[in-house]
């Protein structure tokens, strides 16, 4: 599939109804998800073939993405039930066969959980400090081949557009800027 496709199949996903600040659920806009997954497959051959895991998959972009580039087995894992509907939705819609589990990440049991590549969009550990790290360092346990994952960064090498969704947001929309990380564990 090309790049373009990819980001037009992300564009079309349902994203938050009502995200939950607490949770910082942001989507990851499908510019820097296609372009993240693509990379993932076409530079690493991480995603094709492979076992994937979304940690925080909200709405299920990147486990998404992922499915669309030939992922062998793609799971979706989050605490929020509202954001696993939309997931559930999503993959119907485009006739994808991914599993979703509401779990608490901090609370997976790793035992037995086979997987090549993660994938996600954590949150940056801005409502609950640490955040961040939990899902980074429970991430390297798991994943045998990389790691994929966005953190927030003063470099400005990507740029994730937040758009308006909080009352607290005053502006119409920002770009945070971002790294996107490849880890090896
Ligand atoms: C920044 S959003 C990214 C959503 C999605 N991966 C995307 O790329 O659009 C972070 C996601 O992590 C989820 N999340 C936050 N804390 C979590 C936890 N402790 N365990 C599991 N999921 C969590 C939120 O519900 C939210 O969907």
């Amino acid at each position: 599939m090309k790049l373009k496709q990819l980001e037009g199949l992300l564009g079309g996903l349902d994203q938050f109804s009502q995200p939950k600040v607490e949770l910082e659920q942001y989507p990851t806009g499908a510019h820097i998800a296609s372009r993240m997954i693509y990379t993932a497959e076409n530079s690493y051959e991480d995603i094709s073939g492979k076992i994937v895991a979304d940690f925080g998959c909200g709405c299920g972009t990147l486990g998404i993405a992922s499915a669309l580039l030939g992922a062998e087995h793609v799971l979706g894992i989050d605490v929020d039930p509202e954001s696993l509907e939309i997931a559930g939705e999503n993959v119907t819609d485009l006739e994808l066969d991914v599993d979703f589990l509401r779990c608490d990440i901090r609370t997976l049991n790793l035992k037995g959980l086979l997987v090549d590549t993660i994938v996600m969009n954590p949150p940056f550990g801005t409502r609950k400090k640490g955040a961040d790290m939990d899902f980074l360092s429970l991430s390297l346990k798991v994943a045998s081949r990389a790691v994929y994952s966005l953190h927030k960064t003063s470099t400005r090498e990507l740029r994730f557009d937040v758009p308006q969704m909080y009352k607290f947001h005053k502006k119409k929309e920002v770009d945070i800027a971002v790294d996107l990380w490849r880890f090896v564990p």
